[in-house]
């Protein structure tokens, strides 16, 4: 293993992709914590799940960061008698799939038995559609455990309505499409956790699903933490306390579309349910950081380019863009007059943070700039950028991919935290706030007190 991808963290990988999933992700105790975190919440309504007599504008999910592991996990309820679930947050992931075969009781469960998750995925919420289309077991109702599959299900899912201010009342999607992924492929996955949500750009993820019926807009937005944090699908507002509206603070640029997906189960020139921004050049403190701009398009195999996940802890760059960008980072760093010290695994470039002062959006240190397509700026601001590692040692928060990633940049969960980024899939934009610390506010603060 090269030291770039060593250092590379990946906390889950899709299971659709590979069968390996890292041991242990996070604790049961977190878990636990999380789910009666949640409940307090969420039980208080779940009562008036049947009730739908008006349609919600935007629906919610609760977000929580696992400290030891830096994974970002959510919960929903599920089944009839509805029951909590825990699932890993995956932007990228194509649907919500679950381990099935433990402790699945419910009455509304429906094997869907026309079509495979990927004749699903592609053509979406319409049986006849897949029925026939040419899958292997489409036309057979004991589909399949192929490695790439899983089940093609239906049942209950119940989740909270939002007016963008506060939690509302809960309200049920009948038939939600999802994907039951043998035990094989859920080999390793921490107790307490039962599968992923996966909010990509897909027929069956679950912005799809929610906008298709509750009739809202094809968007939705994160707003992660390092603690608590929100998805909002649907309508904006997305007010966080005191009053801030996130949504008034967004710069848009286009999500670019990847032609070719990265699973294993998808067709040949299927598109990638992930989303991919274009990074146009980059520039720490003002100055511009000299890169191969080849490695920032996507080429016609899908590699290259820049994407957004949920699923690395920290931001990781291609080799030469990594060495580009950490040089440029101490050039302007020794302008600051900042101290390094020794690297702390993973990162390399680290700093006594006892010479650096603080201010609103984190250390004083060098600020880099994504300039994006339609040149507009994303800025990186000491809380994004550094990781406080060990008391008096900050570390820049980015890794090294190694020489030939697919994907030469992949912006990750911690350069994410404190910035709201909605995905508007009808318009094939992307909007994001700068750091909302810089309003005085955080992805933490949105009001959990039940409105209406
Ligand atoms: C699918 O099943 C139906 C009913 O069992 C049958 O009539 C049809 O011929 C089958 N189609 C294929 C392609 O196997
Ligand atoms: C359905 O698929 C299973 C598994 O591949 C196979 O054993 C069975 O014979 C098929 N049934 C029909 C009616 O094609
Ligand atoms: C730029 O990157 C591309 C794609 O990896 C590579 O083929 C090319 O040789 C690189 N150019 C330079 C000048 O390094
Ligand atoms: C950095 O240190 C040098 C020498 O001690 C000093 O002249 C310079 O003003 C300092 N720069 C900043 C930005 O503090
Ligand atoms: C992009 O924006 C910057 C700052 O807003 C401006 O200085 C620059 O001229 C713009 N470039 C183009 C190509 O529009
Ligand atoms: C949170 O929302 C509740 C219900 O609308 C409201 O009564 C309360 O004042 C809000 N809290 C704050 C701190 O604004």
């Amino acid at each position: 293993m090269t030291k770039g991808s060593s250092q590379v963290r990946r906390l889950y990988r899709s299971p659709v992709i590979v069968c390996v999933v890292r041991k242990s992700a996070m604790t049961p105790s977190s878990a636990v914590h999380f789910l009666l975190f949640s409940s307090l919440i969420f039980f208080s309504v779940s009562s008036s799940a049947s009730q739908q007599s008006s349609r919600p504008k935007a629906l919610l999910l609760p977000v929580f960061k696992d400290a030891s592991t830096l994974q970002y996990f959510t919960t929903t309820h599920q089944r009839t008698p509805l029951q909590p679930i825990i699932l890993v947050l995956d932007l990228g992931g194509p649907f919500l799939w679950l381990r099935c075969d433990q402790n699945y009781v419910s009455s509304t469960y429906q094997l869907v038995s026309c079509g495979s998750i990927r004749c699903w995925r592609s053509k979406g919420n319409d049986c006849k559609t897949c029925f026939s289309a040419r899958w292997p077991g489409s036309n057979n109702s004991t589909v399949t455990h192929s490695a790439t599959g899983g089940e093609v299900a239906r049942d209950v899912v119940v989740v909270q309505s939002t007016n963008g201010f506060n939690p509302g009342r809960s309200v049920s999607v009948p038939n939600f499409v999802f994907s039951c992924m043998p035990t094989s492929v859920l080999e390793g996955l921490a107790s307490g956790v039962v599968g992923m949500a996966g909010l990509g750009s897909g027929r069956i993820a679950l912005p799809s699903q929610f906008s298709s019926t509750f009739t809202f807009g094809r968007k939705f937005a994160i707003c992660l933490s390092s603690s608590n944090g929100v998805v909002f699908f649907g309508e904006s507002p997305y007010v966080f306390l005191p009053n801030v509206d996130a949504s008034r603070l967004l710069s848009f640029t286009p999500l670019v579309v990847n032609p070719v997906s990265m699973a294993s189960d998808s067709t040949q020139g299927e598109p990638s349910a992930e989303y991919f921004i274009g990074v146009e050049s980059i520039n720490i403190d003002d100055k511009v950081v000299h890169l191969n701009k080849t490695l920032l398009s996507i080429d016609s195999q899908g590699a290259g380019g820049t994407k957004i996940s949920t699923l690395y802890p920290n931001t990781v760059l291609e080799d030469s863009i990594y060495k580009a960008v950490t040089e440029a980072f101490i050039s302007a760093s020794a302008t600051r007059n900042i101290t390094r010290v020794a690297s702390v695994e993973p990162f390399d470039l680290c700093f006594d943070s006892r010479k650096i002062l603080g201010t609103r959006v984190g250390p004083n240190v060098p600020t880099i700039n994504l300039v994006l397509e339609r040149n507009v700026t994303w800025s990186i601001f000491g809380a994004n950028s550094m990781v406080e590692v060990k008391q008096e040692v900050y570390c820049l928060g980015f890794v090294n991919g190694g020489n030939n990633p697919r994907t030469s940049i992949v912006i990750g969960g911690h350069q994410l935290e404190n910035i709201l980024v909605q995905f508007d899939l009808a318009t094939s934009q992307l909007g994001f706030s700068s750091s909302l610390l810089s309003r005085q506010t955080t992805c933490a603060s949105f009001n959990t007190t039940f409105g209406n």
